[in-house]
């Protein structure tokens, strides 16, 4: 006799006001297997995923555990079968320490604090010397004393998961883990998940990345519009065959562009120096150039100073020491609204702190850099049919899947999120675009789109500086790329002479005309 799938769903089927999300979906999840779940922006995954976890109700349609049907109706129910699931954004608490998050949920008594009394101390103790068996069990790096707010985000992932196997998760559900880490973390997911697997613990992984389903994953199968429209292997399938069942047409993976015409520096820094949260330098003297129809594209590896040089150039984060130029204009203490008025736009990092109003329609937040100028307003009164013509036209523009113009931004899909504010940014008029991971959480034909889009807003005259953790999508768009390594610009390449390679070693602080005198810098201007 065969074993009866770990999990299996079928006919599972969800609606919400104006979408149907999940429309009778099946999918069988064996023991111990990395079962890839890849979709298009809105296709119903992370609906889906919800609803094993408890989190929704479906309409319609069974849950079966190891061969017996369940209900699970919220988290802890879930939790009780053997599930655990690490979100698309994460549900970590900041200022409690990697033991406490852990605890909150499980021991409700104690989670709040670990002051919390005699009781409290020994729960706290118990939870934390538990943390470093399974940290050892699993070679899961994770220290339950740090606080929460001073971890890495591969590290607060990795709190994630051990969240789920303290709680002897079974069935390990991870939305869109490798979203937020980079390739190194990554690899070593892909390793705790492989290892994970080997001990019996099946894995639904969610990502838009082909590269690591053919990487990690036993079975893959793929949604579409609230359906499954196929399940494979890595053996039998091809990267371009998934990109094009995904999304339903044929996908370019590759990029064709003409050379760049640079103009005028747009942007330009000046030995700038920049404190981190702790008042450490994060940025050191900085000299570069963003010139008038080129794409900068800035390579390291996450955590050498990118984020807060790009907070540093949007106003959220002060200016320590050096200059810097937008246009002939220096920047001087300016807030956010005043340097998004000389013409910056600038998706952030963080959509979800930074990008987003969550709780305002779509049509707000396509506006909510310009509500207050024409034709979104005249004088004082706000322009309603101006403001939901944008909206008409920028949903059909990038494809933003919603049921309405009026829908609140926070039930929208991860991606279309994304691509809610890509399409303001892109829809105002701007001359520099300061784009930190701007295609994180994109399926790949949104990609596809948003790439070839930025080199045409390049072409038009933008200066684009470009972050990304993503050392494909910097080689593939960049005009030059700059490499950061320890807060420092460690050297500057014409793309065209930039092999992967070389870059990689620069990320990792190898080579540099910071660090080898022999070589020249190759910033002229
Ligand atoms: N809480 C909610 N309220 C209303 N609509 C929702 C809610 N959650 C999801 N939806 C809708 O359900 C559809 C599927 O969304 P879901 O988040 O499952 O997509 P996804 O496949 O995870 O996409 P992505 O790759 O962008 O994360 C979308 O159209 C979304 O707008
Ligand atoms: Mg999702």
């Amino acid at each position: 006799m065969t074993k009866p799938p770990a999990l299996e769903a079928r006919g599972i089927t969800k609606a919400f006001p104006g979408v149907l999300a999940n429309d009778h979906v099946d999918l069988r999840l064996a023991q111990g297997e990395i079962h890839a779940l890849l979709g298009e922006n809105g296709a119903g995954k992370t609906t889906l995923m919800n609803i094993l976890y408890g989190l929704y109700q479906q309409d319609e349609g069974q849950v079966f555990i190891g061969g017996q049907e369940v209900d699970i109706h919220s988290p802890n129910e879930a939790i009780a079968h053997g599930i655990g699931m690490v979100h698309q954004h994460f549900m970590l608490i900041p200022v409690m320490t990697v033991a406490e998050n852990i605890m909150l949920g499980v021991e409700p008594r104690t989670a709040r604090s670990r002051w919390l009394g005699f009781i409290g101390q020994l729960d706290y103790r118990r939870v934390e010397s538990r943390v470093r068996e399974l940290s050892s069990q699993h070679s899961l790096e994770v220290d339950p004393t740090a606080l929460v707010q001073t971890l890495s985000v591969g590290a607060q992932q990795r709190v994630e998961i051990m969240k789920a196997l303290y709680r002897q998760a079974r069935i390990l559900i991870l939305d869109e883990p490798t979203a937020v880490l980079t390739p190194q973390e990554s690899e070593e997911l892909f390793q705790i998940m492989r290892s994970l697997a080997e001990r019996g613990t099946s894995i639904i992984f969610i990502t838009h990345k082909l590269k690591e389903v053919f990487a990690v994953a036993d079975r893959i199968t793929v949604m579409r519009n609230g359906q499954v429209v196929g399940s494979t292997t890595p053996e039998q399938a091809t990267e371009q065959q998934l990109a094009s069942m995904m999304v339903g047409r044929e996908v370019l993976l590759r990029l064709s562009k003409a050379p760049a015409h640079p103009k005028e520096a747009v942007l330009s820094l000046e030995n700038l120096s920049v404190n981190d949260d702790r008042g450490q330098k994060a940025v050191r003297e900085v000299t570069l150039r963003v010139r008038a129809g080129e794409i900068l594209g800035i390579a390291g590896v996450q955590g050498n100073g990118q984020t807060e040089l790009v907070e540093a150039l949007t106003g959220l984060r002060p200016i320590a020491l050096g200059q810097v130029r937008i246009g002939e204009k220096t920047l001087k203490e300016t807030s956010p609204r005043q340097i998004m008025e000389q013409g910056v736009g600038h998706i952030p990092e963080d959509r979800q702190k930074r990008g987003l109003v969550l709780r305002y329609s779509v049509e707000d937040n396509l506006v909510l850099c310009t509500y207050y100028q024409r034709p979104f307003a005249k004088g004082l009164i706000i322009q309603h049919e101006a403001i939901e013509e944008n909206a008409r036209r920028l949903i059909e523009e990038f494809d933003i899947r919603t049921p309405s113009a009026r829908t609140p931004a926070g039930t929208l899909s991860g991606g279309n999120q994304q691509k809610v504010i890509v399409a303001r940014e892109l829809s105002r008029p701007i001359k520099l675009l300061i784009a930190a991971q701007p295609t994180r959480g994109l399926d790949v034909g949104s990609i596809e789109f948003l790439h070839r889009r930025l080199i045409e807003q390049r072409d038009a005259g933008y200066a684009v500086l470009l972050v990304s953790a993503e050392l494909d999508e910097i080689l593939a768009l960049s005009d030059r790329i700059a490499v950061m390594y320890k807060g420092e610009i460690i050297d500057t390449l014409p793309a065209e002479q930039a092999t992967r390679e070389e870059i990689g070693l620069l990320m990792a602080g190898v080579g540099g005309h910071k660090t080898s005198p022999a070589r020249q810098p190759v910033e002229v201007n």
